[in-house]
């Protein structure tokens, strides 16, 4: 069994490859700057494992890697967890911002599942994670690009499963909170312990709690399609 992570060097990713190679996938990988982590995780993963570099803001390298994929080298499992914040007001000129966050949070996620899905319609098997995040539902001011393309991504992510339902590819979005990842040190500085404080929790959720999730899910134990799972401190998203 093969699983693709888009983003494999993101701290949630990291998580992810680490668990699905305990549980027997082979893991493959994507990265973009994080050389370093790349190598080490490439290494912890073994021989049996590739990993490439793709930068998902640039539209005719994420077209390559899509044309890239076939279906020998077609995951069982697909998951897609790089993404980038952007805290900014909506006013001004954002369109040169909106479009880049965009691009990596939407678009690419979205152009990597129509194409893997594809190749797993055949099969008639396969699970497909985006992680998305809370912001999709909740808005704050600055969040608007960030929560506007992980919205974006639940709701492609929701017709996609009702498309491929019938070839038995499920899909889900796991939405956290906070998780205690670089990302969420570079949002909260030195306001960690308020941003802590004020959640209903009391608590931020570790990248353990995320990567369970995605294990239940490929693993069967969790059984939906076309879902959000929302993982808060104790937020509420209704
Ligand atoms: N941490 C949180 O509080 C939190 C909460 C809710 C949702 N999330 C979501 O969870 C996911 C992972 O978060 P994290 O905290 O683990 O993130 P992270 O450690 O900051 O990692 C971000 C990932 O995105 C990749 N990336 C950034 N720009 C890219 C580009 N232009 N092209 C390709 N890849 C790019 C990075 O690759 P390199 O490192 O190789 O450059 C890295 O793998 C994200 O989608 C995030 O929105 C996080």
């Amino acid at each position: 069994m093969k699983a693709l992570i888009i983003g494999g060097t993101s701290a949630i990713g990291e998580g992810i490859a680490r668990c699905l190679a305990a549980m027997k996938y082979r893991v493959d990988f994507t990265y973009h700057s994080n050389t370093e982590k790349a190598k080490s995780l490439g290494e912890a993963l073994g021989d049996d494992h590739h990993s490439v570099r793709v930068d998902l803001s640039d539209v005719s390298e994420v077209s390559k890697f899509v044309a890239s994929l076939n279906a020998a080298s077609a995951p069982d499992v697909l998951i897609n967890v790089a993404g980038i914040t952007h805290d900014a007001l909506s006013v001004g000129n954002i369109g040169a911002d909106l479009a880049r966050v965009a691009q990596i949070n939407f678009l690419a996620p979205a152009s990597i599942c129509a194409r893997v899905v594809e190749l797993m319609m055949p099969r008639r098997c396969g699970s497909i994670i985006n992680v998305t995040s809370i912001a999709s539902k909740m808005p704050r001011v600055g969040n608007a690009a960030y929560g506007s393309t992980k919205a974006a991504l639940e709701r492609f992510t929701a017709t996609l499963a009702i498309e491929v339902a019938r070839y038995k590819v499920r899909t889900l979005c796991i939405a956290p909170g906070f998780v205690d990842t670089p990302m969420f040190h570079a949002f909260a500085g030195d306001r960690r312990k308020d941003i802590i404080k004020n959640l209903p929790l009391r608590e931020i959720l570790a990248v353990d709690d995320v990567v369970n999730s995605v294990a239940a899910f490929v693993g069967g134990k969790i059984k939906t399609t076309g879902t959000t799972l929302y993982l808060t401190n104790g937020q509420s998203v209704l």
